[in-house]
């Protein structure tokens, strides 16, 4: 393991400073109720939840995994937040309110993101490796939104309320219901677009279908054909053995 020295941590202390100051910053500036920068550093559950964070982070990458974990779980038992050591967290992330937040080990969240009560960014198995998602910067996800899987949230998008998202979304879009569908991409509906060049997931499901029964009923018609050409075979040989007798 390599022995930081002096002048690297006195530069990750100041580095840290500079994170926290703007992280307190941009929660200023996206939440109208947050009256000044002491009542955020003092009474943000979500501030405290991500600031602890990025201690646990350094742990979990160097090693320490139980303390990571620990720090980690208790942060949980103070704020109902829980962010796995391993997950990645961009600088200017807010969770707001944050209760029942949960943040898997893999997951990456990009900057200046906004993460509301109940939102989790999960998982779909028991696999090693990349399984959480990877949101982009500016990123919205409503309360009780559930993300899960290895797919990216294109930066500037918004995820629904109540939404899960199964697949990949998009840079600047909006994400709706179950399974999320995109809605809106840039600030024109999905409804309103070219449909050829929608990323809708469930018509692109459909056209696959479409093709597969396509396939089927050629392949049926060939057997049909080949059925029939053996049956003609058949009863020619039959009615020459009726003739010979
Ligand atoms: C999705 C959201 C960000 C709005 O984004 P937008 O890009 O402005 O989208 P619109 O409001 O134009 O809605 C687009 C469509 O999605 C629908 N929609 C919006 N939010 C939805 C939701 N949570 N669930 C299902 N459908 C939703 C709208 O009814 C609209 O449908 P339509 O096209 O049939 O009229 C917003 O509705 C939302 O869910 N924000 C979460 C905020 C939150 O969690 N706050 C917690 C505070 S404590």
């Amino acid at each position: 393991m390599k022995q930081e020295t002096k002048p690297d941590l006195l530069d990750a202390i100041f580095s840290g400073i500079d994170t926290i100051r703007y992280d307190i910053k941009q929660i200023r500036d996206r939440d109208p109720a947050a009256k000044s920068d002491l009542e955020v550093a003092l009474l943000y559950s979500g501030f405290h939840a991500v600031t602890v964070h990025r201690l646990s982070h350094i742990l979990h990458k160097r090693g320490y995994h139980f303390t990571a974990r620990a720090i980690s779980q208790s942060m949980k038992f103070f704020t109902g937040i829980e962010i796995h050591p391993g997950a990645k967290i961009g600088k200017g992330v807010f969770i707001d309110h944050g209760t029942g937040v949960v943040i898997g080990e893999t997951a990456e969240v990009g900057d200046n993101c906004t993460i509301y009560q109940g939102a989790t960014l999960g998982g779909t198995g028991k696999h090693a490796g990349k399984r959480h998602p990877t949101l982009g910067n500016n990123v919205m996800v409503g309360a009780g939104a559930k993300v899960l899987g290895p797919f990216t949230v294109g930066s500037g998008t918004k995820i629904a309320a109540g939404a899960v998202v199964l697949d990949a979304v998009p840079e600047n879009s909006t994400a709706v219901g179950i399974p999320a569908r995109v809605v809106r991409i840039g600030n024109v509906k999905t409804s309103a677009l070219d449909q050829i060049h929608i990323p809708d997931p469930v018509s692109q499901e459909l056209c696959k279908l479409n093709a597969r029964i396509d396939k089927l009923e050629k392949q049926l018609a060939a057997k049909e054909k080949l059925l029939a050409a053996l049956q003609e075979k058949k009863q020619q040989k039959e009615s020459q053995s009726k003739k010979k007798g």
